[in-house]
């Protein structure tokens, strides 16, 4: 496979940092440039990023004297050095709108983790198991923009990552009625107990915007291409409720799902277990081999014991059982920072790579 020289755009933060661990000895992608704002740029990785390195393996020696650039100050120069960039930055939306589109029109494909441009029309929201074919839009926001390699393609948000693959295979049943509750890790805020220790022994029952996101984002996930854009699916109707939980990595969802032809547990299980997609047949170097694991014990999937499965990137699932009101009710789980956020966000740029979009 061919060698790719990628950037990180908000390499310092939390997302950026698993960005720097999941790519350290990544096949593909090598690691050439890293860029935060202007307070930390002109400064070693190690200087900017190290008293808030929070991943629990060590920095990598290859970024520790790499000299930050300036996400927003060196757009030119960091376009013509990489072949793409990752992007997750913490800015107002429409300053990550506008940073991520002058980087595709500087012909620089952005892989982004950032929500700006979810409900962008023109840009794909993918969860490569589920909708790897939303890539093919990315000729008509090319044609949009006016550039022959740039495009933004972004990764929905963390919340939908456990429920939206368990309920994906179940579709042909006719999803009628979705209720979620997550219970959310704080590293989905980009904190640990360290920076936050008012979660600990504590449970705060909001994340703002989040709500709207976890009922919005699986519509256009299961969406259809319909000339120039991806237009939303109309079922099912989703409901949710976010909560943050005092747990470190990984988000769980209670589930209850009503079908219009409500199908059996056993045809439900099998579905799961018998789920793969296109990066399992591409067989790209992050997806996990198994997609959906079903636990029977009626205390899993526990957050601390099976979130690091398949390396963060598969999705554990348990306790289905019919509901006296909904057909069916279960729990998933998926960890937040890798399947949600940075390991996504990997797997979506070898799905591009592997279909020659950065070529
Ligand atoms: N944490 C998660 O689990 C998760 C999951 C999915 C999506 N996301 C999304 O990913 C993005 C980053 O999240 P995070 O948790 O990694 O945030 P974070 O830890 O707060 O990091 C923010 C990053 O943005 C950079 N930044 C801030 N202002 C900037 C500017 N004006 N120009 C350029 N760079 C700037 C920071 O650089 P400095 O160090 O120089 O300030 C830092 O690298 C957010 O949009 C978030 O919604 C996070």
């Amino acid at each position: 496979m061919k060698q790719y020289n990628v950037g990180i755009i908000g390499a310092t933060g939390m997302v950026g940092q698993r960005f720097i661990t999941l790519l350290e000895n990544h096949p593909w992608f090598n690691i050439k440039l890293l860029a935060a704002s202007p307070r930390s740029a002109g400064k070693t990785y190690e200087k900017a990023a190290g008293s808030r390195w929070k991943m629990t393996s060590p920095m990598p020696e290859s970024v520790k004297n790499m000299v930050l650039m300036d996400a927003s100050g060196d757009i030119e120069k960091i376009a013509s050095m990489v072949d793409f960039c990752f992007c997750a930055v913490d800015m107002k939306k429409d300053e990550i709108k506008a940073l991520e589109e002058a980087y595709a029109k500087a012909e620089c494909p952005i892989v982004s983790n950032n929500s700006a441009h979810r409900f962008t029309p023109d840009v794909p929201m993918v969860v490569p198991e589920i909708n790897p074919d939303h890539i093919e839009i990315i000729k008509a926001q090319r044609e949009r923009l006016g550039t022959k390699r740039g495009f933004i393609a972004v990764k929905s948000n963390c919340s939908i990552q456990s429920y939206v693959p368990a309920l994906h295979p179940l579709r042909k049943f006719g999803l009628k009625k979705v209720l979620a509750c997550t219970y959310q890790a704080i590293s989905g805020a980009g904190k640990t107990f360290d920076t936050w220790p008012e979660m600990i022994d504590n449970l705060i029952p909001y994340i703002g915007g989040e709500e709207e996101k976890s009922e919005q984002e699986p519509l256009k996930v299961w969406g259809t291409i319909q000339g120039n854009e991806i237009v939303k699916a109309q079922e099912p109707s989703i409901t949710t409720q976010c909560l943050r939980v005092p747990v470190s990595d990984g988000h769980t969802a209670a589930v209850f799902v009503t079908f219009e032809n409500k199908p059996s547990k056993e045809e439900i299980l099998q579905l799961w277990k018998d789920f793969s997609g296109v990066p399992q047949e591409l067989n790209l170097p992050s997806a996990p081999k198994q997609f959906i694991h079903y636990f029977e014990e009626n205390d899993r999937p526990q957050a601390k014991l099976d979130r690091n499965l398949e390396g963060g990137m598969a999705v554990s699932t348990g306790r289905l059982r019919e509901d006296t009101q909904y057909d069916y009710k279960f729990v998933c789980l998926s960890h937040n920072t890798l399947r949600g956020a940075a390991g996504g966000g990997v797997l979506l740029a070898e799905l591009l790579a592997a279909k020659g979009y950065f070529d």
